[in-house]
């Protein structure tokens, strides 16, 4: 089974990045065809300063190979490595209706939250549909907020399909249960949109000043808590076993339990989670010849089967004469 996603460069990496995509993406390349890839072509939707995204690129480089994503196991690349996909776009746009786009989810809240909304924005699915279709993924790994768009790809390819003649695998999206939305420290989706986010490599300073910032309830230390309303609680839980989050709500339900306590504990918890992988990701940094190769190769193995989709998709279309 072919199993991609991609992952924004519009601010440093954060938890919900983490737990609904990339830890998921980690554990899928030791036993599936595994496309990863940092999506800086749809960056562009939302970064406006050249520098900000070629160092946000390059950082999410890091993270990924510092966390644990294996290039010699899977595909690992920069969308923009390999530029066919606009091509791909392109043609793809044609089959796509002005309804679909103008029906989603994520167009109208980003316009509503005061993105500028430009053709990039508006046709930003069409760029997905062609990520995914190009590389005949079977599943697709993303966050509740982006089966919309792979349900949009499904519409896009299906269509595809039925005018030119069988050419796209109709993907499908994968979104576990547990981990489908992620708050942030306000309790919204945890996104750099709505600058709630905890970042996964953040200096402990700043980590701990978020974490205490996460946003609780006002119930009095002597009253029985509510773990199923308290955002610090679903936080908290991504760092526990299934034991551990019994224990914890067996505190929030007893009188007496202070959330700044919480806060602490989970604070070293996601210190300690990450620690391992910190050294590693300061040499990446300090090492770009390096991860420019790796990153090279990357873009070779990938192109070779974007390039037997895109070369279906021209000839099937009459694009080439
Ligand atoms: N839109 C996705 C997000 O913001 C990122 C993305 C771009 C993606 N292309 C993709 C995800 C292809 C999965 C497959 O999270």
């Amino acid at each position: 089974m072919r199993i991609l996603s991609g992952i924004q460069p519009s601010g440093s990496l954060h938890l919900g990045n983490y737990f609904a995509m990339m830890k998921r993406m980690i554990e899928y390349q030791e036993n599936h065809e595994l496309f990863c890839f940092i999506v800086n072509y749809h960056a562009l939707t939302s970064v406006f300063d050249a520098e900000k995204l070629k160092k946000q690129t390059f950082e999410a480089i890091c993270d990924f190979l510092a966390l644990g994503i294996d290039p010699d196991k899977s595909y690992f690349y920069v969308q923009s490595d390999i530029p066919e996909v606009t091509e791909l776009t392109w043609i793809l746009s044609n089959v796509t209706p002005m309804g679909l786009l103008e029906r989603g989810h994520s167009y109208k809240d980003k316009k509503a939250k005061g993105v500028p909304a430009n053709h990039g924005l508006f046709a930003y699915p069409v760029l997905m549909a062609a990520d995914i279709l190009m590389y005949g993924a079977n599943l697709v790994p993303v966050g509740k907020d982006q089966k919309q768009h792979v349900e949009m790809t499904r519409d896009i390819a299906l269509k595809f399909n039925q005018i030119y003649g069988e050419t796209f695998v109709i993907p499908q999206p994968d979104i576990p249960k547990n981990v489908a939305v992620i708050p942030g420290i306000d309790g919204q989706k945890m996104s750099k949109t709505y600058g709630n986010t905890i970042d996964i490599f953040a200096p402990k300073n700043e980590l701990k000043k978020k974490v205490m910032s996460i946003v609780t309830d006002a119930t009095p230390i002597e009253e029985p808590k509510n773990p199923d309303k308290c955002n610090l609680f679903a936080i908290y839980s991504l760092f526990l076993s299934k034991d551990e989050q019994k224990l914890l709500r067996e505190r929030y339900l007893k009188p007496g339990l202070k959330y700044s306590d919480i806060k602490k504990e989970l604070l070293e918890a996601i210190w300690k989670y990450f620690e391992p992988y910190r050294e590693k990701r300061e040499s990446l940094i300090n090492d770009r010849q390096e991860v420019k190769k790796i990153m090279q190769k990357g873009a070779d193995k990938a192109r070779q089967v974007a390039s037997e989709y895109l070369n279906k998709a021209r000839k099937n279309v009459g694009i080439n004469y």
